[in-house]
């Protein structure tokens, strides 16, 4: 009841002015706002503030519910890494859980505040290409910046997209080294083993992702499991 009173910033004294709540944007009276701040500070209030931003970040339905819990078997090293603050390689057959298991992390790091972005590795390999075309609606100094700005980038799916150019695999090679460089978390799953990355992408690339910690995710295909 007074989580639900300090939502709404319920109080009774009133200095006539109204404010705008930088969360969320509702506007309230002076001692309105206060206590709808202490609300957004509440373990409920940071939750659906958190899955809010899967949705918007772009995490699919299908993995929006995941949370590490789910994972007690990677749990240790996935924890691990993540206090470290070091990038993760989600790895192992379809279906075994990879992008539920990053959707989790993702949903984590949102409710320590972190800024995080979800994206299909073929979603960035087409911005990569498409600042190259005639009338691009981006530069390449753009789409790097586009994807270096996060505190984590969670890349779903490496080497679903086929075989990039060398020009647009530099061009990935410049985010991860930049991503690495300023110290910020990045994610990806892929069904493919290093050495498949080395010859899918190129040896740069391979090395970089060689020295994340690698999570390989065994099992049956959870889709003939449900
Ligand atoms: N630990 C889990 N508990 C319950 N359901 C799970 C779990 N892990 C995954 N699932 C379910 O199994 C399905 C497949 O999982 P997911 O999409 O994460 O697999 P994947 O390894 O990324 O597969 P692909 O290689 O095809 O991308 C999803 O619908 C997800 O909700
Ligand atoms: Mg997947
Ligand atoms: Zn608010």
């Amino acid at each position: 009841m007074l989580a639900e009173a300090k939502r709404r910033g319920a109080s009774s004294v009133s200095d006539g002015y109204r404010y705008g709540c930088p969360s969320c944007g509702e506007s309230f009276d002076r001692a309105g706002m206060r206590t709808h701040m202490e609300w957004h500070r509440t373990p409920q209030a940071l939750r659906e503030a958190a899955m809010k931003q899967m949705v918007s970040c772009g995490v699919m339905r299908e993995h929006q519910e995941m949370r590490l819990g789910n994972f007690p078997a990677y749990l240790p090293l996935v924890r691990a890494a993540l206090d470290a603050g070091k990038s993760l390689l989600i790895q192992g057959p379809a279906g075994t859980g990879k992008t539920s298991l990053m959707a989790a992390i993702l949903f984590e790091q949102l409710m320590a505040g972190r800024s995080c972005r979800f994206v299909l590795s073929g979603e960035i390999f087409r911005e990569i290409r498409g600042c190259y075309e005639d009338k691009a609606e981006a530069s390449e100094r753009a789409v790097i910046g586009q994807f270096t700005e996060w505190d984590l980038l969670a890349i779903d799916d490496m080497g679903r997209e086929g075989k990039p150019s060398a020009a647009v695999c530099s061009v990935l090679h410049e985010i991860l080294s930049k991503r690495i460089g300023s110290g910020a978390m990045s994610a990806a799953t892929t069904n493919l083993t290093l050495v498949e990355i080395g010859e899918r992408y190129d040896g740069a690339i391979r090395s970089r992702l060689a020295g994340w910690v690698p999570i390989v995710m065994e099992g049956k295909d959870w889709r003939e499991r449900l």
